[in-house]
C-alpha cells in the first residue's frame, strides 16, 4: 500500500507547522553555496503543501525566516529575501487556482519594502481564499511575539479597555500574531535538528513532535505522509489516563 493510502482522512490534524532546515547542509554537500539550497527549498515547499491541501488538511505554517536570521552575512539574506519576493510572484495563480489563503507573522515591517510589498499583495489578493490557509512565519521570533502582546495587552490595561481580572488564556491567544489560526496538532523539523529555535512556543504547548533526518529540499510529499501516518499513532493524552482516551 501506498504511503498516502495509510493516512486515515477523518484523523487528520487540523493545523500542521514546519521548521524547514538543512537547506545550507544539502548544497554544501553537494559542493554548492548555501544559496542554492535556498533555491532548491522552494521545491519542497511547493511539495509539502499540495501533499497537505491533498489530504484536506487545513492549515499549514511554515518558518521561513527567523528574528535570528538576521545574524547571517548578508549576501545569504539579501538572497532570501530576493528568493521570497519572486516566489510570492510566480505563486500567486497556484494560490488563486487552489483556493488557497495567504498569511504571514513576525515582524513583517522589518523585510525589505519589496518583499513586504509582494507579500501585502498576495495577502491581499488570496483574503477571499477559503480552502486552505498558508502562513508564512517571515522575521518570526516566538519572544518577540509575546512580548508584543504583553505590550499590547498592558496598553488595554492602563486604557481601562480590560482588567488585570480579564487577562486569560484566550486574552492572551488574541494577541498573539496567530489568533486566528486554529491549535497546531502537529509540528515537523527537518535536517535531524531537535530543537524549537524560537518558534511558536506558546502554541505547541500540547503538539506533537516530528523530527526528521532528511534535509529540506529533499523533503517530499511521501516525507510528509510519513510524519502524518506517525502523528495518527501516537495518543493524545491531554494529562489523561490512556483508558479515560478510549
Ligand atoms: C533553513 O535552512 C532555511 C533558513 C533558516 C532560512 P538553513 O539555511 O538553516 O540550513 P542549515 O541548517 O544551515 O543546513
Ligand atoms: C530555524 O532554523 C529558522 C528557520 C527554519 C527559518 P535555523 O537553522 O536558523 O535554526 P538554528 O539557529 O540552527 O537553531
Ligand atoms: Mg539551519
Amino acid at each position: 500500500m501506498n504511503l498516502k493510502d495509510q493516512i486515515d482522512v477523518a484523523k487528520l490534524p487540523q493545523h500542521v507547522a514546519v521548521i524547514m532546515d538543512g537547506n545550507g547542509r544539502w548544497a554544501q554537500l553537494k559542493g554548492k553555496d548555501r544559496v542554492f539550497g535556498h533555491k532548491n527549498g522552494v521545491n519542497a515547499v511547493k511539495e509539502t503543501l499540495k501533499a497537505a491541501s491533498e489530504l484536506g488538511i487545513k492549515a499549514l505554517t511554515l518558518y521561513a525566516f527567523s528574528t535570528e536570521n538576521w545574524n547571517r552575512p548578508k549576501t545569504e539574506v539579501d538572497t532570501l529575501m530576493k528568493l521570497l519576493a519572486s516566489s510570492l510572484k510566480r505563486e500567486l495563480k497556484t494560490l488563486q487556482k487552489n483556493n488557497i489563503k495567504l498569511n504571514a507573522i513576525g515582524n513583517l515591517e522589518s523585510l525589505p519594502l519589496t518583499a513586504q510589498k509582494e507579500l501585502l499583495e498576495v495577502i491581499e489578493k488570496t483574503s477571499g481564499n477559503t480552502d486552505f490557509i498558508l502562513t508564512l512565519a517571515l522575521s518570526y521570533g516566538s519572544r518577540e511575539e509575546i512580548v508584543k502582546a504583553i505590550q499590547n495587552i498592558s496598553k488595554k490595561v492602563v486604557n481601562n479597555e480590560l482588567t488585570i481580572e480579564e487577562i486569560n488564556e484566550n486574552v492572551i491567544n488574541n494577541h498573539l500574531y496567530t489568533f486566528s489560526l486554529p491549535e497546531v496538532d502537529l509540528i515537523i523539523r527537518t535536517s535531524g535538528e531537535k530543537r524549537i529555535s524560537n518558534f511558536l512556543l506558546w502554541q505547541i504547548a500540547y503538539s506533537e513532535f516530528y523530527f526528521t533526518e532528511t534535509l529540506w529540499p529533499d523533503f517530499k510529499k511521501d516525507d510528509f505522509y510519513r510524519a502524518i501516518i506517525e502523528y495518527q499513532k501516537r495518543e493524545r493524552r491531554f494529562g489523561k489516563t490512556s483508558d479515560q482516551i478510549k
